[in-house]
């Protein structure tokens, strides 16, 4: 049965997708951080490669030109809306690699292990973030790598007018505004973000760490053995 968070975030991503999709698809410089989180999964042509949480499929291109024809995409989400933008994008690309479905992240299970395993801007959400990194690292083939793509408070000394943004874009883009949280939700999302990232760290070797955008985007990426 679904909670009140998720069903809370798919009402709120199914009325918005359209406006999600052309921000997800159009945000300046956004596009150069998808492709970094895609290169952080080393993926080769041939790979099966599983996106969480994928969205209206801005991911998709990333990942379909690197694992080719001969390779898988899964892109996985709970909110019907959103994949089907992502369902438009796939058909109207005529991708017969690129499969999605409707299920829950923090459960889903695959009959193949995947190689790799992506999260954008997606483990804030999660109820318990650590949790769920550690079933996905558990869901890889051995050496395969699982990469995180979050936005999150800037913790560079000169990051506080762009935090003060940043917090307002995250109550405009939160599904139940300020409701619903013990803490404020930017406090919430910088913890899941860190959690998540400590939980690789815990289970993946050769982990790579960058922030972009004024420290506010965090891209973290590692192999599990
Ligand atoms: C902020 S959007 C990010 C979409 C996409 N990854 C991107 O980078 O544009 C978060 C997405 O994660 C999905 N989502 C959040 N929690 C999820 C969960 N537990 N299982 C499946 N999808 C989830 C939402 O439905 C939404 O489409």
């Amino acid at each position: 049965m679904a909670t009140d968070a998720t069903a809370a975030a798919q009402q709120f991503y199914g009325r918005w997708a359209d406006l999600y999709d052309l921000l997800a698809s159009a945000t300046p410089g956004l596009g150069r951080l998808r492709a970094r989180a895609a290169d952080a999964l080393a993926l080769a042509p041939g790979d099966a490669v599983v996106e969480m949480g994928c969205g209206t499929g801005a991911n998709l291109p990333h990942l379909r030109e690197r694992v080719g024809p001969d390779g898988r995409v899964v892109g996985v989400d709970f909110t019907r809306g959103m994949l089907d933008r992502a369902r438009e994008r796939v058909d109207r690309e005529g991708w017969r690699n690129v499969h999605l479905v409707q299920a829950d992240a923090a459960s889903v299970g695959f009959r193949e292990p995947p190689d790799a395993i992506l999260a954008t801007f997606v483990v804030g959400m999660l109820a318990d973030p650590a949790a769920t990194v550690d079933r996905w690292a558990d869901a890889l083939a051995p050496g395969g790598r699982l990469a995180l793509l979050d936005a999150a408070q800037s913790r560079r000394w000169f990051g506080w007018p762009v935090n003060r943004a940043f917090r307002g874009l995250v109550v405009a883009s939160s599904p139940t505004g300020t409701d619903g949280y013990a803490a404020a939700p930017w406090t919430v999302l910088d913890d899941r973000v860190a959690t998540a990232r400590t939980a690789l760290r815990e289970r993946a070797t050769e982990t790579t760490h960058g922030e972009y955008a004024a420290g506010i985007v965090r891209l973290t990426a590692g192999r599990v053995e």
